[in-house]
Order: C-alpha cells, then structure tokens, then sequence
C-alpha cells in the first residue's frame, strides 16, 4: 500500500512539474544536502580544535578553528537558502498542480462529477495539495537533512569501538523499525478513512449551503442536522478506535527504549565497577546513545508523516484513472483525426442508436434522425422523455450504448473535442454561469470578443435594458450562478454567450422556457437569422416555438417520430 502511495506521489509530481521545474527540485536537494554535511561535521571541528589545544599546536589550532566557523556559517546560510527554495518549490508545484486538475476535470464523463459532486472534487484537489506540502516538506526539509545526521552520528560511534554497546543500540533500531513500519501501516489506514470520509463530509456541507433556501423556507434544518451530524460524527468515531490502539503502541516503544537504556546502562555501570572503562567512557556510551537514537527517531518519523500525506492521493488518482473516464463517453478524446472539414459540416446523423442510463429503460431504441444545413428541428415530448438526453448524445457528453453518431458522415466520438467545439454549440437547460463579471461570462465563448461584439450579442438576446441597469455595466458581476439575475435574464445570458460563436450545428435546450412571448418571438427570430444555413435545434414544450421549425420530432414513450413540416415562421417572419 505504502508504494502504490508513492507510485502515486510519483504520478502526482510528473502530472504537475515540466523538465525545468524537476532540475530545479534536484538543485534544491543538493543545496539542502550540502548546508546538512557542513553543519553536521561541526562537532569533528570542535574535536580538532580541542585536540589542537591540548597539544598546544597553534597553526592547528587556528587552521581548526578557522574551518569550524566557515562550516557553520556555510551551513547555516545553504540551509536557509535550501528552505527558502523547497517552500517556493512546494508553493509551485501546488500552483501547476491545480491548474492541470482543472485540466482532467474537464476531461472527465459528466456523470462521474455528478455522482462526486463539486465540493468533493475541490476536496480531492486540496487533499492532494496537503499532500503535496507534507511529503515534499518531509522529504526536503526533514528527511534527507536527518539522513546526514543519521550518517554522521554513527560514524562518530563507530570511532568509539565499543561493540557490546553497538549491538545492543543496533538491535534497539531493527526493532524500532519493525515497530514503526508497523505504526505507520495502521495511522495510513486511518489516515486514508479521514481522506475520504472529510470527502463525502464536503459534499454534504456543500449540499447543505447550495441549498439552504429550501431548507429555511421548509423549516427543514432538523432533519438535514441530524443527517449531517451523524456523517460529520464518523471521523470522530473512527480516530477514538485509533487513540485507543495508539496507546497500547506507545507502551510497546517506551518499553523498548527503557529495555535499551537499561541494559546499556547496566553494562557500562559493570565494566565501569570492575574498572575496565574510566567514568568519561561511561558517560560518552550515553551520550552517544543518544545521538544515534534521537535523529534516526526524527528519521522514521518523517517516513510516517510522508507516509500519513501519501493517503490523500489515492482519490485523486482514482477520479482520473482511466478507466472511470472510458465508462461512459470518450468526451476526453486527444487523438487526432481525418480532417473531416467540420468548418463547413453539413449533415449530423443518428443511426440505428440505442441508449439507456441503465438497462432497465431505455430512452433511445434503434433511433435514426438525418439533419442537414439550414434545417431547424424541434424536439418535443413530456418531461423525462430523453429530450436532454438526445442533447448530451449530440454534444459528445454522453456515448451511445449502440449505433453511431456522425457528423458529415464521421462517427462523433472519433473525432477530437477541440475541433468538435468549434463546430458545435449548446445551450444547456442548466444555465452555467460563473460567478464573475457579466463580460467574462460572455467571453467564455469567445475569448477575443471586443467590447461591441458583446454589445451586439447582448442587444440580439434582448439584454440592453438590463445591462444599462446594472452597475458597473459589462463589467458588473453577477454572482453564483448569476443568482444576481433573474431566471429569464439568466436564459438571455446563455443565448447571447451562443451568438459569439459561428458553429454549424446549435442546439437550444429549453433556452426561452421562461421567457414572455414577445421576448421570446424577437430572440427566436434573432437566432434563425443569425444562424441561418447552419443545423438549429430548438428542444421546447412551447407550440410557439415549435411553429419555426421545418422537422419536429415528437419523444413520446411509445415513438420517436420525425414530421417534416412546412416552416411557419422561418424566413417569412424575420
Ligand atoms: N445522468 C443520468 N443518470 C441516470 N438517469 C438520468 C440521467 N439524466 C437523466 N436521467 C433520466 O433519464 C430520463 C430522461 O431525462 P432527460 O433529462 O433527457 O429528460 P427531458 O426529456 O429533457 O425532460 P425535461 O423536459 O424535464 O427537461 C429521465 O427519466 C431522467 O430521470
Ligand atoms: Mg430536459
């Protein structure tokens, strides 16, 4: 387990570092590595320096003392330099980090986000950058800093010769080890418990926030509690069952530590009453105990920290794999394709698709549709008929089980999602504001829009009115989910969005549902004749809208059926 942790650190640092960053990290080592043997070998220069004196040599002397003060001060300034270095390296590593998981989100099956839900997916972002702070800290900062203490101090006993004692030390670390490892095993596994349950503990707070209008106008805050709490209360319980345990193993390494003191003590005390070792013997063997234990100490601890952090890459590792992303579409799709002239796509088919979230219904049975351009078609039917469905399948974010969706003739799902885009856009039921400035939403769509293209897009979604309402203007933000608008104004902002861009094929999902009539004629009207020649699809319940189309397909439970109808309202009317 610890190594698929530190496959996974592994993993987590190629994903966010380039080459230049890497030879950064390896300098940062060596700056580190070097400050902790100068400052290390300081005690060997007090050695000199005493032996100097007591043989009363003043060119080696002032040669030891000289060395001494220079490998302090080298040590002390390549340290700090070293830790300032590892700091910005770590604040860095989390900066690309969160920019390259914003990356693989968008990547991601939309289904596997529903079921996560956005706070646990911030919350597997956050896991990773603790992690990341911890481990590289460790490793940086700690770890291979007490290596070279480790080192040094052994050395130092080695010079003392005495082999009853080393032994016994030597036997004290294999069990200390073993003891350790053993620790650190059982903390990972309450460590990657916490992991996932503060996880699911941010989805239900999410949850709770995102919809604390409705629980406050249905008086429903006790029910929601006591859910919550009993989520919340599991972490709780489960490091309660750790403490206890946690107990127990510290008596087990007091009682090592006690048994090693002791017998060294007791071995040293008798060799020091028969007079074989002098009193300054005796007190050395301790205090040289103490200098090999203490650091190799801090050394396993350091490995149980690192340890600890591994854990919290396991649910990033796992929402990326890619397995999870082939399930259910191939929206993440980077290979590159035929070129297929999607600039100037003019046919978008079904053929024979079958489709069904679940095998229990299916929503699309041998389902064939031809469009082409200059085709608007409306798409009706009762709530839950699979109107949003068919809508997910020609937009490349949900795969068909069977049967294929093409576009001038290529299968869809062959075809890279860059080039799709650009050739295709749709207006979701769902509105997706950003919570940002009322012109940054707009240029979502098209990043180089000028301040008058956005005009024009406002004014052809009939938005002029509330943009010399609002404040600051284009600038004006517009809160979380454009909560600052109105539900119809909400709508207007994503059918403007859609005028900045030049696709083939546009699809409105219920874009004008909330709209009044005469607003909803004059967009309508706006849309057929910014798209003109392009393939529209207008999925609504409204016969007013219905009345632009020239095919309609009707999504009733029985039948999936294409009327093709003369267009009302297309060109006479505009
Ligand atoms: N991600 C999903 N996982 C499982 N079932 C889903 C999912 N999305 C929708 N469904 C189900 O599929 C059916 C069709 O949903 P869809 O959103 O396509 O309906 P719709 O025709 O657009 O309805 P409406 O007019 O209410 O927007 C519904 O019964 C819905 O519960
Ligand atoms: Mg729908």
């Amino acid at each position: 387990m610890k190594f698929e942790g530190a496959a996974n650190f592994l993993k987590v640092l190629d994903f966010s570092l380039d080459s230049q960053s890497k030879r950064s990290a390896g300098l940062t080592i060596t700056i580190v590595l070097i400050g902790s043997i100068s400052y290390a070998l300081v005690p060997y220069t007090l050695q000199m320096t005493i032996n100097s004196l007591s043989v009363k040599d003043n060119h080696a002397f002032a040669m030891a003392l000289a060395s001494m003060l220079l490998l302090y001060s080298f040590g002390q300034i390549l340290s700090q330099k070293g830790q300032s270095r590892a700091l910005l390296f770590i604040i860095d590593v989390n900066r690309r980090f969160g920019v390259g998981f914003m990356g693989e989100v968008v990547k991601l099956p939309i289904s596997v986000i529903i079921t996560h839900g956005a706070a646990k997916i911030v919350q597997i972002m956050q896991g990773v950058r603790a992690s990341n702070q911890s481990c590289l800290q460790s490793l940086l900062l700690v770890l291979f800093p007490t290596v070279v203490e480790v080192v040094v101090a052994c050395s130092v006993f080695v010079a003392l010769k005495d082999f009853l004692v080393a032994g016994l030390i030597v036997s004290y670390l294999v069990f200390y080890t073993m003891y350790s490892f053993r620790r650190i095993k059982v903390l990972s596994g309450y460590q990657k418990e916490t992991v996932i349950q503060t996880m699911e503990n941010a989805r239900s707070i999410n949850n709770f926030i995102s919809n604390v209008e409705t629980i406050k106008v249905f008086n429903a805050v006790k029910i929601v509690e006591e859910k919550y709490l009993a989520e919340q209360g599991k972490i709780f319980a489960l490091w309660q069952g750790f403490y206890t345990k946690n107990l127990l193993l510290e008596v087990v390494r007091v009682t090592m530590f006690v048994g090693l003191l002791g017998s060294v003590l007791y071995v040293s005390g008798s060799r020091l009453l028969a007079d074989q070792i002098s009193l300054g013997h005796f007190v050395m063997v301790n205090a040289y105990l103490y200098q090999v234990c203490r650091p190799f100490e801090s050394l396993i601890r350091a490995l149980g920290t690192v340890a600890e952090a591994l854990s919290g890459y396991a649910p990033f590792v796992e929402l990326i794999n890619p397995r999870s992303k082939m399930s259910q579409t191939s929206h993440g799709g980077t290979t590159s394709y035929p070129a297929v002239p999607l600039s100037t796509a003019s046919q978008f088919e079904f053929k024979h698709v079958n489709f069904g979230y679940d095998s229990t219904r299916q929503l699309l049975l041998d389902f064939s549709l031809t469009l082409r351009s200059s085709d608007v078609l409306a798409v009706t039917g009762p709530s839950g008929a699979g109107k949003s469905t068919l809508v997910k399948l020609m937009s490349k974010l949900q795969l068909p089980n069977s049967g294929s969706i093409s576009i001038n003739g290529v299968d869809i799902n062959t075809v890279s999602d860059s080039e799709f885009y650009d050739a295709f856009c749709v207006v979701t039921q769902d509105v997706g504001l950003f919570n940002d400035t009322l012109a940054f939403n707009l240029r979502v769509a098209d990043p180089d829009a000028s301040d008058s293209d956005l005009m024009r897009a406002l004014d052809n979604a009939c938005l002029t009115e509330v943009l010399r309402k609002l404040p600051d203007g284009l600038n004006s933000q517009i809160g979380e989910r454009g909560l600052r608008l109105s539900g119809g104004e909400r709508q207007r902002m994503t059918i403007a969005r859609s005028f900045l861009r030049r696709p083939r094929i546009i699809i409105y999902d219920e874009s004008t549902s909330s709209l009044d009539e005469a607003t909803e004629a004059r967009i309508l009207k706006n849309i057929v004749r910014i798209h003109a020649d392009k393939i529209i699809v207008l999925i609504t319940h409204k016969a007013s809208v219905v009345a632009y189309a020239n095919k309609v397909l009707n999504m009733t439970d029985e039948a999936r059926t294409l009327h093709v109808v003369k267009p009302a309202m297309i060109h006479d009317n505009v």
